[in-house]
């Protein structure tokens, strides 16, 4: 069986991926970042063109399933009760049914389900230990991790990819596949995480809303005095330009809901890197 690539077909299955981050807007950027570090992994362990873009597809969707998560418990500021985390733990499985029957489901069907996984088969929603996941959901599962660990949160700040590096060192072989690991530290000590880290996308820098932290993706053609609205609080803000980024003034609340808009640029990227018509899912997410 073979999974056939179409560019409207993809595109759909993006513009679904970007409402996750209508609900969670705090984590601007994250499924485009899980996404690039996921794609340099994977590039950097030496895996097939067709790898690489199972990976960098299933980064920019991981999460899908957040949208069933209330936001009580998506959001809370502190730790869930173990109620709340059972809710949690089902957004993996939940992502997979939302797709149904979606064409491109067999491709990212792995990075939805396996990327909380742990290697030392501590992580959910199955237990399954790092030998039975595929080195998709073993890639994706250090790249969502390493993006969770330097993004700040309404409760607290991110690490420095320092500090993050350190802590998938200390967890290799328990949390993260030795081998993805070592990848990872190959590419930190490179300096090629770094376009990525704080990041919303290629080229834009979040700004960092006073109220809410990082977490303000500027307009693309931003200029000093223009408007910006942060997703998380809503708040308007005037854009204050301060050498390569913008400092932001509190100028009033929006009436309107928050609605983003998928990231054309990311799609138009990997549609470009779309390897060729055809995908045989089985060899994509051999173990
Ligand atoms: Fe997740």
């Amino acid at each position: 069986m073979t999974v056939k690539l179409e560019k409207e077909v993809l595109e759909s299955l993006l513009t679904m991926a970007t409402f996750v981050e209508a609900r969670d807007a705090y984590t601007g950027g994250h499924a485009w970042r899980v996404s690039q570090y996921g794609r340099l992994l994977a590039e950097e362990m030496s895996l097939s063109r067709d790898d690489v873009f199972v990976v960098q597809l299933g980064g920019l969707v991981h999460d899908l399933g957040k949208v069933g998560v209330s936001d009580t418990v998506l959001n809370k500021d502190g730790p869930l009760s173990a109620q709340e985390f059972e809710l949690m733990h089902q957004h993996p499985e939940s992502g997979v049914n939302a797709l149904g029957g979606h064409p491109l489901l067999p491709l990212v069907r792995e990075a939805i389900l396996e990327h909380h996984e742990r290697y030392d088969g501590g992580g959910y929603p199955t237990q399954a230990p790092g030998s039975s996941l595929t080195v998709i959901g073993r890639i994706l599962g250090v790249a969502d991790a390493f993006d969770a660990m330097t993004s700040t949160r309404a409760y607290r700040a991110g690490m420095t990819g320092e500090r993050a590096m350190q802590i998938v060192d200390e967890e290799r072989g328990a949390q993260f596949d030795p081998q993805v690991a070592e990848a990872l530290s190959l590419l930190h000590h490179k300096g090629e995480l770094d376009h990525v880290l704080g990041h919303a996308s290629e080229e834009q820098l979040l700004l960092n809303c006073p109220v809410c932290g990082p977490s303000v993706v500027p307009p693309e053609d931003a200029h000093d005095g223009d408007t910006t609205v942060c997703p998380s609080c809503r708040g308007i803000f005037a854009m204050h330009r301060q050498g390569d980024t913008f400092q932001l003034e509190l100028q009033g609340m929006s009436p309107t809901l928050y609605m983003p808009k998928p990231d054309h640029r990311a799609v138009q990227s990997l549609i470009a890197a779309m390897p060729s018509k055809r995908i045989k899912p089985r060899d994509v997410t051999a173990r």
